[in-house]
């Protein structure tokens, strides 16, 4: 149980994450530009392009009390960097490059010189660099691993990448465990019976670009709460994506069928998601709450959605 610092907390995502936080037992505060109405967490209005926004919110009051207490309180635990443009065409290409390098490389500087040791960072999957696009751009080899090639194209998933490597860096200067989540497209509760997923099930050849994979928002939570739990790990890259493929097929012969020239590097699980989350399993003991087939309600293939 720490002090956690969350950024975008008033987000999608990040909203999720605060929540599997708070059940575990531990004391947020959210740094967002947007409000969020929560009784027992504080959202402090910071602009995180700011250096000297962050560094104040870093080490500042957790909460408004009158009078202030005496000094200042201790500093925090650990920080989960979700804020951001969460894709492009919401600004123009380079302000979503300028505040979503500039926001990152703050986090982890002020982080690293205030003494914080280990942050939690969002990148994504589309690091990988494949698009909706049909046979222009493809994996490389399946499963989908963390060592697999980045080569994006857009400016969301380069600033992402760019991100990445500032984590990298001040991990290694500080000595600080940074664990970077590459975050598959989340989907939060009430979307299980919405198009994506009836698309995801019913239209898999559409799917390539989110590797056949998605996230739980609240094992989302749960992932960064397996990071806060683990120490010790240095830099470290994880696929933040739930077990299972996103359609019907075993997974092997689904890209056998679909993919034939794209080679199979390891025996996979049944229905692993070919975006595989084994790393993350495997070195942070996460443990997937909520599979999409408990959700998942529309089975019938001519049922008209949306
Ligand atoms: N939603 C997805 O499917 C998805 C997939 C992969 C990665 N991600 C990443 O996960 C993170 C969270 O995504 P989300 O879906 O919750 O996005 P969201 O848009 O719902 O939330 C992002 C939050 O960040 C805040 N924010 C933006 N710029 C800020 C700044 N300069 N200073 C302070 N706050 C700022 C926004 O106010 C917002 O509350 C993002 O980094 C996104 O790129 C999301």
């Amino acid at each position: 149980m720490g002090r956690i610092v969350v950024t975008g907390g008033s987000g999608k995502a990040g909203q999720s994450i605060i929540s599997e936080l708070l059940d575990a037992g531990h004391t947020i505060l959210n740094l967002d530009l947007a409000p969020m109405a929560h009784p027992s967490v504080h959202t402090l209005k910071t602009d995180l392009a700011d250096s000297g926004q962050v560094f104040n919110a870093l080490s500042g009051q957790w909460a408004l009390t009158e009078p202030f207490p005496e000094g200042l309180p201790p500093r925090p635990d650990a920080v989960v960097h979700m804020a951001g443009y969460a894709r492009n065409m919401i600004v123009p290409d380079n302000e979503t490059f300028r505040a979503n390098t500039q926001g990152t490389y703050n986090i982890c500087e002020a982080a690293c010189k205030l003494g914080i040791r280990k942050i939690i960072i969002a990148s994504s999957i589309t690091v990988y660099g494949v698009s909706f696009a049909q046979g222009d751009n493809n994996y490389q080899s399946f499963p989908i691993e963390e060592d697999h090639d980045v080569c994006p194209t857009d400016t969301y998933a380069i600033a992402k990448l760019c991100n990445e490597r500032v984590a990298r860096g001040f991990a290694a200067r500080f000595g600080a465990d940074i664990y970077v989540l590459r975050i598959g497209h989340v989907i939060a509760p009430e979307e299980y019976n919405e198009e994506i997923f009836y698309s995801y099930v019913h239209e898999p050849a559409e799917w390539k670009v989110h590797g056949w994979a998605y996230i739980d928002s609240r094992d989302l939570g749960g992932m960064c709460e397996a990071g806060l739990r683990t120490d010790g790990l240095g830099f470290q890259i994880f696929n933040a994506t739930n077990d299972t493929i996103t359609n019907l097929k075993p997974t092997e012969q689904f890209l056998r069928e679909g993919y034939p020239d794209i080679p199979i590097t390891r025996k996979m699980e049944e229905f692993e998601a070919p975006l595989t989350n084994a790393k993350i399993k495997r070195l942070l003991g996460f443990e997937e709450k909520h599979g999409w087939r408990k959700y998942f309600n529309l089975w019938d293939k001519k049922r008209v959605v949306m």
